[in-house]
Parts: structure tokens; C-alpha cells; sequence
């Protein structure tokens, strides 16, 4: 029997079951629902001490023969990508499965004319319209590693992926649409590229007409080229283990990690997850909101629906324009059947009342999720309440970059759900509880760190350019297993909870910042010493983000206008060194931080003077100085 499609709770643990007994039998199974050139010869290899992990080795294959031409036979004219504008009064555009052919074609030979081959690496930098889906696709079918920027990083951020990689070529926009803004990225990718002089090619989408200006040699409108170019490209026969694209994320320390994920694993975990978790049926229409710049982007709204012949709606507006009824209007427009979000966006939305869904149709709706950060209850009730009806099953769907796709999650209408708790692995994830003393908790009830037993076939197979730094953040906290950084509680009835990260990442609106990059952007300013950033908890970003500065020679700040300048200038210099995302809610100057006596700042202590919590703070007495806390806590903001 074929668990390719889960249909009932029994039918969810004899998967679970199986996948545990025989992962190899498995998968096997669920990649046979696949389009191959050659099947593999083995299923899995590995071994988490080195790490090493191979799937389906000996398999060839190209991943958007899979998302794109074996669809043409029975839903050409089917919508693939169903593309709704910022500006509501501009005309939705319907792009079929053949339609999409046709289009990843003409881009993929524009690359292959701009000189890209296989294996070389492609930057994307796009705002949310077709073009970003279809270059994506069109790396993919020529075997060009893609690694899309969120457009929202600034030109330094952007600059430093682009150099890790080393990309030759870049696809970017005239602008971005953004609510009631227009963006000028253009100009964001030539500051970036004053420092990659390997990017030879920049490509322009043509999207809000505004004037820029393009550098002789390197730039060109892309639409001139496509319009010449042919509408059939063969694919590139892919290995299983090619790398099919590069996705950076924040660790905690150092600069962002370029997460590596190859082609024939992730195909397989992304559209089986997709189809079980989203519960998706052939005339669905399926919407995530989230950017194509973070994985969730990847996995939920390219690759995973469009293996799964699916129609996926692409959004390039923001929740609150023209006004907050936007996701509600277009729900209502598209009639849309399963609706995927994250926790940040419900709050804010949320705050603005619940007249707003109330006024529009949401009938069509029949699976919620969420993801990105742990979902509050009261955010999970408005939720269920005024978007779901109370009909509509919620999936709280817990997973991360380096995942590839969705690990821990309640199937809709299929296995329990309970406000808050992500709940069940999917099957062929083990995940487990780690005590302090390094021990895996064999109770079911019990809380700790949250590894992963066992490969799965998206898990991302090193960093870029840095295999030791793969093994050190993932498998070496403990041996033989995946480290999420994630704390998680199970309850009697080994249901999961995620409390939240273990270690210096902070999940602000539900993206992942480190504090050490925002700290070192921080200590750049000439008048600072030293920083440290904490998280604290926000109605509506979940977490937000608290500097502590010291600066140079005990300088202190004499008037308010020179504190507000200075503040000012922090966040000015985080905003250009990572992007807005990472700017600072709350910035006090201290006079010093609270360290141990070998000088590691004690962020524990920040971190609840931060939240308020000043009357449990442990023992300080071996602090170096225990006398800058009294004073951080009475100057508090
Ligand atoms: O802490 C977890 C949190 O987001 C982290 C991963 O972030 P990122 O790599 O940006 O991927 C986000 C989208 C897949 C995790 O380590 N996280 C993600 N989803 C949930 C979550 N925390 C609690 N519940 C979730 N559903």
C-alpha cells in the first residue's frame, strides 16, 4: 500500500510505524510517486559523525520535470501560480502549468546563453512576483544552484551571500512593491556588487517603472531576452545529491550559514509533506503568505505544491494594505481552501479586530497553519475563531531551514491538535528529549533540548564552503544526533511542544536572528565599547529585540537629543549592515555589562531585566561586577 496519501489516524501510524522500521522500504515507496531519468541504487547512507548523509544515491533526475512537464498531460491549463498584486485594483494573473513551462524555459536559456552552467551559483533578489518562482525554476532546470536573498536584506547583507557563494550572475528587479512603498532595489544590488566583481550579468525584471540606471556590460532588461528565447529547454540530468540550492540563515555566532539542499530528498519530503500536511486536493487553490526569500517560501510555495500539480497563490503585498482586511479580501477573491501563515501575522492582524474577517467570505477555507515561532494560545483561539470558524482544523507546523520541510505537526482532521503543541512527528522523524547531562529522556513525559534521531531526506547536507561548522552547530552537542537548538516538553501522550530556542538566536515577526552579527554591526559605531542583545517578549513580533550599549571611555550621552541621535544611529548602522528586520525596540546605555568571572556576559541576567522578571535573577554574587545589574535594572526602559 502506498502512504503517499494519508488519509486516517490509523493510516498516520501505520506510515509512522513503517517509516521507523524500514525507513529504506519507506521512502522507497513514497519516491516511486516520482518521475526519475534512473532510480537510485541505494535509498540511504549516513553517518552523523561525520556528517554524512546520502539519498536515493545513484538516482537521476530533474526536480521541475517533476514540478513542471509530467503536469502537462493532464493540467496544462491548469493555474500553477496564481499571482495577486500589492495593488488589489491591478488584475490577479493566472499562470498555468504550460504557461509555466514555457516561461522557466525561455529564463533557463537566457542563463544558459548569459554563460550559467551547471553547478554554478545564482543569486535571486526579487520582490514577490512570478519571475522570483520562475527563476528559481529556471536554475533548476539547468542545474544552477539558486540562493534567493529576502528582499528585504540591505546591500552588505546581501553582498556577503553573494561573496560566500560566489554567484556569477544575479536576477533582480527595477523595484518592489510594498504597500504604499516602492522600493528601490536596484540600487540596494549596486551597492552590494561595488564588492563582487565575479557577478558578471545582472538581470532586471521590469516591475515598477521607475527609473534606474544600469551599468554598461553587466545589466539587462530581462523581457527583451526572454522574448527572444526558445520555449523548450531540456532539463539537466540532476544526481540525487546535487546541491539544488543554498538558503542563508542567522546562527548565533558568526556570519550566516549558507544551508546546502539537494535535489532528489528534498523534492520527496517537500511535496509528501505538503500534500499530507495541507491535506491537498486536485481542484484546491492553496495559499502561504510567506516570502520566497525564507524556506517556507521554498518548500510551500514552490516546490512542494507545484509536485503536487497544485495551484499556489503568490502574494506581493503586505497583510495591512490598502487596508486590514487584505488576506481576508483575497481568501474571499480566490476562494482560497488552505491558508498558511505565521504566528506574527495572526497577532497583528488579531489587534485590529475581528470585523475585518467579518466581513468578508472565508467559507472556501478548510485547513489553517501556522509557522515560524511558537504560537501563543490567544493567537491560536482568534485564529480558530474568526478565521476557521471553528471548522477549520489548525496546523501549528514546526520545522526550520536546515529541515528542508515541515518535521513536527498535527494532520488536519486526521490526528489530534491541541492549541499550541505542534504535536506529532511526521512520519519518518524521531525526534527526542535531551537532558543537561547530555542523556536522551525515556519518559514520555518530559521536557529538554530537541534532537532528531534518525535522516530524513530534506535534512540539509552541510554549510556552504564549511562542513566542520555543519557538524559543530548540529551534530556534535550529541552524539549521533541532529541538534535543532529548540527546546520542546512532550506530554503524557507524547504530544510535542516547542518552548522556543536554547541558544542566541532570537525569532523576531518569525525570522531568525543571531545576536552576535547584530552585536558586531553595533560595536562598528565609534562611540560604542561593547553591546549585548537580548530578545523580550512583544504583542505582536513575539520577540523583540533590547540592546544594552556601553560606550567607549564611559562617553556618556548628555542630553536626550544626543541619546535619540545616537540610538538613532545604531539602528541606521544595524539596518544597513543586516536590514530593518534586525533593528533594535529598546536601547539602553549601561556603563557596563554584567560578566562571569572569565568575561562572558551574562545574558541570562539581561535577558530578564529585559522581560521585567528583576525579582528572580538568581545568584549574582559571582558576577565580576554585581554592581552594573542594580544599576541596568534602575535605569531600565
Ligand atoms: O525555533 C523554531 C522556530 O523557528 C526556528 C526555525 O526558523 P527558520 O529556520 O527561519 O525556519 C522557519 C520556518 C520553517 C525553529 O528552530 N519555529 C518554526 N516553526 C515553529 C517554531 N517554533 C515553534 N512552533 C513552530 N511551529
Amino acid at each position: 500500500m502506498s502512504h503517499y496519501h494519508i488519509k486516517s489516524e490509523k493510516q498516520y501510524q501505520e506510515a509512522y510505524l513503517e517509516s521507523v522500521k524500514n525507513p529504506e522500504e519507506f521512502w522507497a515507496q513514497i519516491a516511486e510517486n516520482f518521475q526519475w531519468t534512473k532510480k537510485w541504487d541505494t535509498v540511504l547512507n549516513f553517518d552523523f559523525s561525520k556528517p554524512e548523509i546520502n539519498w536515493f544515491q545513484g538516482a537521476k533526475l530533474n526536480i521541475t520535470e517533476n514540478c513542471i512537464d509530467r503536469h502537462l498531460f493532464e493540467r496544462a491549463n491548469k493555474t500553477a501560480l496564481l499571482f495577486e498584486p500589492n495593488d488589489p485594483s491591478e488584475e490577479a494573473a493566472h499562470i498555468t502549468y504550460q504557461q509555466l513551462h514555457d516561461r522557466v524555459c525561455q529564463l533557463a536559456n537566457v542563463l544558459k546563453d548569459k554563460g550559467i552552467k551547471k553547478g554554478d551559483r545564482v543569486c535571486l533578489y526579487l520582490p514577490m512576483v512570478p519571475e522570483l518562482a520562475i527563476s528559481v525554476l529556471a536554475c533548476a532546470r539547468i542545474g544552477a544552484i539558486h540562493t534567493v536573498v529576502f528582499a528585504g536584506f540591505s546591500a552588505s547583507a546581501l553582498a556577503a551571500r553573494i561573496l560566500d557563494c560566489d554567484c556569477k550572475l544575479v536576477v533582480t528587479s527595477d523595484g518592489a512593491f510594498r504597500g504604499s512603498k516602492t522600493i528601490d532595489l536596484k540600487s540596494i544590488v549596486d551597492n552590494a556588487l561595488k564588492n563582487c566583481p565575479n557577478v558578471k550579468t545582472v538581470l532586471v525584471v521590469k516591475r515598477v517603472h521607475s527609473e534606474i540606471s544600469l551599468t554598461e556590460n553587466r545589466d539587462l532588461w530581462l523581457q527583451p531576452l526572454l522574448d527572444k528565447a526558445e520555449k523548450t529547454c531540456t532539463p539537466e540530468v540532476m544526481d540525487a545529491e546535487d546541491p539544488l540550492f543554498i538558503l542563508y540563515t542567522s546562527g548565533s555566532t558568526g556570519k550566516p550559514k549558507g544551508m546546502v539542499h539537494t535535489t532528489a530528498g528534498y523534492m520527496v519530503y517537500s511535496a509528501f509533506t505538503f500534500k499530507n500536511v495541507f491535506q491537498y486536493e486536485e481542484e484546491d487553490v492553496y495559499w502561504c503568505t510567506a516570502d520566497i526569500g525564507w524556506i517556507t517560501g521554498h518548500s510551500y510555495i514552490v516546490y512542494g505544491p507545484l509536485a503536487n500539480g497544485a495551484t499556489s497563490v503568490m502574494f506581493e503585498g503586505v497583510p495591512s494594505y490598502p487596508d486590514y482586511g487584505r488576506f481576508w479580501d483575497i481568501v474571499q477573491k480566490h476562494k482560497v481552501n488552505q491558508f498558511y501563515t505565521a504566528p506574527t501575522a495572526i497577532r497583528a492582524l488579531a489587534k485590529e479586530g475581528a470585523t475585518w474577517p467579518s466581513t468578508y467570505d472565508l467559507s472556501s477555507l478548510k485547513v489553517l497553519g501556522t509557522v515560524g515561532e511558537p504560537i501563543n494560545d490567544e493567537a491560536w483561539h482568534w485564529y480558530d475563531e474568526h478565521i476557521g470558524k471553528g471548522t477549520c482544523p489548525i496546523v501549528d507546523t514546526w520545522w526550520q531551514t536546515e529541515n528542508g520541510g515541515i518535521l513536527i505537526t498535527s494532520l488536519p482532521g486526521i490526528t489530534k491538535q491541541i492549541p499550541t503543541f505542534a504535536t506529532l512527528p511526521m512520519p519518518g522523524i524521531q525526534p527526542c528529549l535531551m537532558d543537561e547531562n547530555g542523556e536522551e529522556i525515556n519518559t514520555t513525559e518530559a521536557s529538554g533540548g530537541l534532537c532528531i534521531k534518525f535522516p530524513w531526506p530534506s535534512i540539509a547536507r552541510t554549510i556552504w564552503g564549511n562542513h566542520d561548522r555543519y557538524r559543530d552547530t548540529y551534530f556534535s552537542a550529541y552524539k549521533n544526533k541532529y541538534f535543532t537548538g529548540d527546546g520542546a516538553l512532550r506530554n503524557a501522550e507524547g504530544l510535542y511542544r516547542i518552548t522556543g530556542r536554547v541558544d542566541d538566536v532570537i525569532i523576531v515577526s518569525g525570522h531568525n536572528l543571531g545576536t552576535a552579527p547584530i552585536e558586531d554591526a553595533i560595536d562598528e559605531h565609534l562611540k560604542v565599547s561593547e553591546s549585548a542583545i537580548v530578545g523580550f517578549p512583544h504583542d505582536i513580533k513575539g520577540n523583540a529585540l533590547y540592546g544594552y550599549v556601553t560606550l567607549v571611555n564611559s562617553l556618556s550621552t548628555s542630553s536626550e537629543t544626543e541619546t535619540n541621535q545616537l540610538k538613532k544611529e545604531i539602528n541606521d548602522l544595524i539596518s544597513a549592515k543586516i536590514g530593518p528586520i534586525a533593528k533594535l525596540d529598546k536601547i539602553q546605555f549601561t556603563e557596563g555589562l554584567p560578566k562571569t568571572r572569565s568575561g562572558k556576559i551574562m545574558r541570562r541576567i539581561l535577558r530578564k531585566i529585559a522581560s521585567n522578571e528583576t525579582n528572580n535573577l538568581g545568584d549574582i554574587s559571582t558576577l565580576l561586577n554585581p554592581e552594573v545589574v542594580e544599576k541596568i535594572i534602575e535605569e531600565r526602559l
